[in-house]
């Protein structure tokens, strides 16, 4: 266990922006429990009615609805803020408007109006990689320009892949940290916990996520694959590969392009542990309602750490 610092609080109050199934939530458990600290939630938000159906039923909280909604003023005071931004407008599979996307484009504003209003300890934000070189570098340079000099935080970000997190998908995001006061980051993680991809699929599947004779005969025409297990990933032009590990889970396609050994997709359950969601996790929406969530969240491994070497920097 880290030493606390001296002067963390023992209670670090937080809140949860764009929530979704609770990445964050999680991953602020766990490193709360390692810094010897106690999390409390004094807020959470998301406007998906799915999203929010699976936040209560496992934190037993029922999220806020949209943020743009939500005056700054009804929140109550924290210490540390968490969101995990929506991706579409930033995406590379998105439509690359940024900011000129008159919707998605300004929840960054939401963040940072909050901040501005309630001028918590620190914050951590994560988004798609992609983030850092949309509109040229122009989107990001706002974002930072904005938390830097508009809302004078010290800031630090890095690009970092939940398979340097003992997960077995690669899946890489931005993750940005900020402080009211100067911190050193180091963003070299000591991983003590690795899962293969062999320790997260489950062993008896039901035959619904079986893929049809027809699609696997045609998969096995086209690959042989290295290893076994093994997903297989097919891109855009139809070319297939295979890997130890998981492609990024995607909230839209990823049933679909994914196939473990070739033969049939990832279960739910297999879908949020490679995300890092323990077990106990309650499932209590549909098959599409909780694979559009595995694939929005944030990988709860990679934000624990980020979290757990944070906080005793910045309080
Ligand atoms: C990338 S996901 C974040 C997932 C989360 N970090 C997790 O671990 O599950 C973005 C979330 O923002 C939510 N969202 C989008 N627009 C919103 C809005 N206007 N107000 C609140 N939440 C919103 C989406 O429903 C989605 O769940």
């Amino acid at each position: 266990m880290i030493e606390r610092n001296k002067t963390t609080p023992s209670t670090i109050k937080f809140i949860d922006l764009f929530c979704g199934i609770g990445g964050f939530r999680y991953a602020s458990q766990q490193a709360f429990q390692q810094l010897g600290s106690k999390g409390q939630c004094l807020f959470s938000s998301d406007i998906d009615k799915f999203a929010a159906e699976s936040y209560q039923a496992n934190f037993g909280e029922k999220p806020a609805g949209d943020i743009t909604k939500v005056d700054e003023k009804d929140i109550p005071d924290f210490d540390l803020l968490f969101a995990g931004f929506p991706c579409q407008a930033f995406s590379i599979c998105g439509l690359q408007k940024g900011f000129a996307d008159s919707t998605k484009g300004t929840l960054f504003f939401d963040i940072a109006r909050i901040l501005k209003a309630k001028q918590p300890n620190a914050f951590v934000l994560e988004n798609v990689k992609n983030l850092i070189s949309h509109d040229g570098g122009r989107t990001f340079q706002t974002i930072i320009h904005v938390l830097r000099e508009e809302l004078g935080y010290f800031v630090d970000y890095k690009i970092l892949n939940a398979l340097d997190f003992g997960l077995p998908q690669k899946r890489e995001r931005i993750i940005i940290a900020g402080a009211k006061k100067p911190f050193d980051m180091d963003w070299r993680f000591d991983i003590q916990y690795v899962k293969t991809l062999k320790d997260i699929l489950e062993d008896k599947v039901d035959k619904k996520h079986y893929a049809s004779e027809e699609i696997v005969k045609k998969r096995k025409e086209m690959h042989r694959a290295e290893t076994t297990p093994a997903i297989w990933h097919e891109n855009k032009s139809g070319n297939i590969s295979s890997y130890p590990y998981s492609c990024a889970l995607r909230a839209g396609a990823s049933y679909n392009y994914l196939l473990v050994d070739g033969e049939r997709r990832l279960t739910p359950r297999e879908m949020l542990r490679l995300q890092g969601f323990p077990d106990e996790f309650k499932i209590v929406v549909s098959d599409a309602q909780i694979r559009k969530q595995a694939g929005n969240a944030v990988p709860v491994n990679m934000a624990a750490k980020v979290i757990e070497t944070f906080i005793p920097l910045v309080f």
